[in-house]
């Protein structure tokens, strides 16, 4: 008998959620609000306040879902502001406009959703069954996430996927084919399910206490050995939700989940650096495209005119094996070609207080060190080749790859991975030889029994893969937590484009050969690498309503491809044709378009792999990124690697607490050093130029970075930035090295330390700054090309500054107006605090 696959079930509590829930707030709570701009000392307290409350209340009506936004008013200190949550809106969720949606409203929501149900829905649970001929019914639901998917496509008419409930342990990544296309894969309502990539642990053995052979401290640490449970190392290690740290030095007081901004390194200066190993230039080949069709205007002596890129050589690191750094002279700012330190030693032995490692084996096969590229541009891993036990030299082993910018020294860094640094509560270490896992338990005497103890161990949890010739189609996910994939810094990666990045194609979610797919009401959660890669073709992919929190890598990645090498492990078995040439042109369509990400939340990115982004993209064109909230990363929050064709739009997203562990940069970063030829909507021919980018009605706050909200770097050109509320930062506008066309207008810059900062220009492709109010901490508006061919356009400014006089190309105002210049524009003293809030209430609209 067929039995009815929808009914009324009671929604089982979520337990778990509060969980993590408690454990996200423990780790956040503990934090002040840093004011770290440069010019911070000529910042009123009193407008510090008042603006992080305005902050908070537009992140509240941007995510209306989560009420009082517990994780934004830690993130923005409120406390310190004298802000109480619990007097806060009593956990109602608010909708747009600002009025409480009760959650009974949702509850009953929830039950019309059950009843619309399709009568031929697949249902999948924790505790379902496979084998059963009825499986999928909502009584006997299947097991296996990839037989309920697989049921639904060829056997039903709705393609309708329910998952109930619970933690679904993948062993293998769901796989979404062109014949899945149409599937809806849906939380059953009011429930929460899981897709987790990790092994939950069984405590087979008795812990027992372990002391440390020279340790005389008291510790807490305990060992067990856990049988075949692993296939190899131990990844990672998540101990009820949260993740422990692997043992390491210097040791991060709050763990692995907590930034410790500049802090937990050891300085690049307390080692010596090995040389880079010499490059296998016999292979390399560079290519500097001189077609005189295939160039672009650009101000600064002809860099990035011309496509330019280098295969082989120092780029044998990378898989495909091309950047634009391994050309032999890269143009840019600080460049040069590829290159990292091939070991190093520590300045002495008090460097490593915990070494020499007595086990040189453990520090060959196991130990990483982490080194930031001097000036915290990214960090590369390495792997130990050798390990001289006197000395304490490291030759390098693989990894260097993890960062598109080399240099011979490294900066500062970290060791991890070995028994002699387990020293700190929450820090293990896991020893594949005898299958031991040390454990510093945080508590007191050993974990107890109840302890969930997961290791994450996939990579991917879902992966849809189709072609631009057979895509996959109409997908949506909804209501899934997606946990526990494993870090893959030391895997392949590939440079993407022109910017700073490397990158590994990879993600919890990743989509290639789409169109039409959506991620809605998704979490991510401690993921030790990306969250979500929308990789090659894709069109009209959505990400909207999801929240993604401590993220190994980054939360949000899209790369296209051009055809740059012969193959790519992206696109298996597939010859490209034109190599390395045909890198140029991206008129094939082998890359993301129309991608909308919208009413998302990120945060706690960048754990490991420190070049991360809440969004990021390269190859990649119209993109819309509107209604979201990121705070909290290593670097910059949103990134554009290239300037492929543009199109891009970002407007209403609140963005603040960026370069936490770097400089440079801010809320938003763009490079542009690499012109590519790609249509244009509503253009027959393909063009060199990218199309105009927007980027208006954002809250930006640089409350890190000594630099801009938006940081227009390297050959960036061609973006209306408007209509914005930006605060702090070392100024306004930056349009450096080779940028142009660069218009800033009707933003407020609220106390920047100057207005301007901006290169030479070439006539027709000026930049423009017009009707901005300027709250400025100088007097100096900038540095901009005062007059001649690309002269600056300026005009109808106001400037605010502490004696209400301001000066331009070594003038005061009235003389530089007398000069026809910045013609409109007024100086005056600084407004107030609540006058400032005001304005941008007004040009945001909350
Ligand atoms: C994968 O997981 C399924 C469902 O939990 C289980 O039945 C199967 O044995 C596992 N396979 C492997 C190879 O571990
Ligand atoms: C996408 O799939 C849904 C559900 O299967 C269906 O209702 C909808 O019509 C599809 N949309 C398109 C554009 O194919
Ligand atoms: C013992 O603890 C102190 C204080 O935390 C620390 O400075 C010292 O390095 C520790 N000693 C060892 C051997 O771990
Ligand atoms: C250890 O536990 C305490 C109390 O729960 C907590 O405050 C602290 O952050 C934890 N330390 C680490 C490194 O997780
Ligand atoms: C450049 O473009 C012009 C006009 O479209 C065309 O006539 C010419 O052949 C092109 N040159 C090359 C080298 O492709
Ligand atoms: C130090 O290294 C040497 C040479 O590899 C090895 O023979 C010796 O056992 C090591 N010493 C210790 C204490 O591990
Ligand atoms: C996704 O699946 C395709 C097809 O099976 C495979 O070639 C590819 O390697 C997978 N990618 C990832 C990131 O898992
Ligand atoms: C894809 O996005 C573009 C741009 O927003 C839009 O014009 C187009 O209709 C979308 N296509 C589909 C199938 O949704
Ligand atoms: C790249 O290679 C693919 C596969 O051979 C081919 O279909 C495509 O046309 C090539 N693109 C360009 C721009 O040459
Ligand atoms: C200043 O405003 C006036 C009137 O709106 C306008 O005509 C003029 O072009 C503006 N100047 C600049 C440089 O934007
Ligand atoms: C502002 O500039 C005017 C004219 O140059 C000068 O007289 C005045 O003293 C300046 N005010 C301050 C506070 O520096
Ligand atoms: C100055 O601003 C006023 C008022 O907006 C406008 O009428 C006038 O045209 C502007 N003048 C110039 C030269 O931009």
């Amino acid at each position: 008998m067929m039995t009815s696959r929808t009914s009324l079930l009671p929604a089982t509590p979520l337990k778990l959620l509060v969980t993590v829930w408690l454990g996200i707030l423990s780790s956040i709570q503990a934090r002040q609000w840093p004011l770290r701009a440069s010019n911070k000392d000529h910042v009123p307290a009193s407008f510090d306040c008042e603006m992080r409350k305005a902050a908070y209340a537009y992140g509240k009506k941007l995510i209306p879902r989560h009420g009082k936004f517990e994780a934004l008013y830690w993130a923005l200190d409120l406390k310190h502001c004298n802000v109480d949550l619990s007097k806060d809106e009593h956990g109602e969720l608010l909708t747009r406009d600002g009025t409480a949606t009760s959650r009974r409203h949702l509850k009953r929501k929830g039950h019309e959703e059950i009843a619309s149900i399709p009568p031929d829905a697949v249902f999948v649970a924790v505790d379902g069954t496979d084998d059963d001929v009825d499986s999928g019914t909502l009584s006997s639901p299947f097991q296996s996430l990839q037989k309920a998917v697989d049921y639904a496509a060829t056997h039903t008419s709705s393609k309708h996927v329910r998952v109930r409930e619970g933690v679904f342990y993948l062993n293998q990544t769901l796989l979404l084919t062109p014949q899945h296309s149409g599937l809806q894969i849906l939380a059953y309502p009011g429930e929460s399910p899981t897709f987790s990539g990790g092994i939950p642990l069984q405590i087979i053995n008795e812990w027992k206490p372990y002391h440390p052979p020279n340790n005389k401290n008291k510790t807490n640490i305990w060992v067990t050995s856990l049988g075949n449970q692993l296939d190899g190392e131990m990844p990672g290690l998540q101990i009820n939700g949260v993740r422990s740290t692997v043992a390491r030095y210097p040791n991060m007081d709050g763990g692995i989940e907590v930034s410790c901004g500049y802090g937990c390194m050891i300085p690049g200066n307390q080692a010596t650096w090995d040389p880079p190993k010499n490059a296998n230039k016999q292979k390399q080949k560079v290519v500097h495209y001189t077609d005189s069709n295939k160039t672009r205007a650009r101000p600064n002596g002809g860099w990035f005119e011309h496509y330019t890129i280098g295969v082989h050589g120092p780029c044998d690191v990378y898989d495909p094996p091309v950047s634009y750094w391994c050309s032999e002279h890269p143009s840019g700012g600080g460049a040069f070609a590829f290159i990292t330190p091939s070991g190093m030693t520590p300045k002495d032995a008090a460097v490593l207080p915990n070494g020499p490692y007595y086990s040189d084996q453990s520090m060959q096969e196991d130990a990483r060190i982490f080194v930031w590229r001097p000036a915290r541009w990214a960090n590369w891993m390495f792997r130990v080749g050798a390990y001289n036990n006197q000395t304490q030299h490291v030759t390098f082993g693989a990894g260097g790859n993890q960062g598109a910018r080399g240099e011979k020294q490294g900066g500062d860094w970290f060791i991890e991975n070995l028994l002699e640094e387990l020293d700190s509560p929450n820090e293990f270490y896991y020893d594949p030889r005898t299958h031991k896992l040390y454990l510093w338990y945080n508590g007191t005497g050993a974990p107890p029994p109840d302890t969930e103890m997961v290791v994450p161990q996939l990579r991917t949890l879902v992966n849809a893969t189709g072609t631009q010739w057979n895509p996959v189609v109409n997908i949506t996910l909804r209501g899934i937590t997606f946990r526990a994939t494993r870090y893959t810094y030391m895997d392949p990666h590939g440079v993407p484009s022109g910017g700073d990045w490397a990158l590994e194609r990879n993600g919890a979610v990743f989509l290639q050969g789409t169109r039409q797919m959506t991620l809605d009401q998704c979490t991510f959660e401690r993921l030790d690498s990306n969250g979500v890669m929308i990789s090659g073709y894709n069109r009209n992919t959505t990400v909207q309503n999801c929240d993604f929190a401590y993220i190994g890598g980054t939360a949000m990645a899209s790369w296209g491809y051009t055809n740059e090498t012969d193959t790519d492990p992206g696109r298996p078995g597939v010859h490209l044709q034109g190599a390395p040439a045909a890198g140029v042109d991206g008129t094939d369509g082998e890359h993301p378009k129309y991608n909308t990400i919208q009413g998302c939340t990120a945060r706690e990115v960048g754990l490991y792999e420190k070049q991360a982004s809440f969004y990021m993209q390269a190859k990649t064109a119209y993109s819309t990124l509107t209604g979201n909230v990121f705070f909290n990363g290593p670097r910059a929050g949103i990134n554009f690697n290239d300037g492929f064709a543009g199109g891009d739009e970002l407007y209403h997203n609140l963005v603040f607490s960026t370069c936490r562990e770097s400089g440079d940069h801010g809320p938003f970063n763009s490079w542009d050093r690499q012109p590519f030829l790609t249509y244009k909507d509503g253009l027959e021919e393909p063009t060199m130029f990218s199309e105009w980018r927007r980027i208006h009605h954002n809250f930006f706050i640089d409350n890190y970075s000594p630099q801009e909200n938006v940081d227009n770097d390297d050959g960036s050109a061609r973006f209306h930035t408007h209509d914005n509320f930006f605060v702090y930062g070392g100024q306004g506008m930056k349009n450096d090295f080779g940028g142009c066309d660069n218009w800033h207008y009707r933003n407020i810059y609220a106390y920047v330390g100057k207005a301007i900062f901006s290169m030479k220009q070439i006539k027709g492709h000026e930049d423009h700054f017009f009707e901005n109010r300027v709250i400025m901490t100088q007097e100096n508006v900038g540095s901009f090309q005062c007059d001649g061919d690309g002269a600056f356009v300026f005009g109808n400014n106001s400037y605010y500054t502490a004696s209400g006089n301001v000066t331009e190309c070594k003038m005061s105002l009235e003389e530089w107006q007398r000069h026809g210049n910045d013609l409109n524009s007024t100086s005056s003293e600084y407004p107030k605090d609540d006058e400032i809030i005001h304005w941008a209430k007004s040009l945001l609209g909350f």
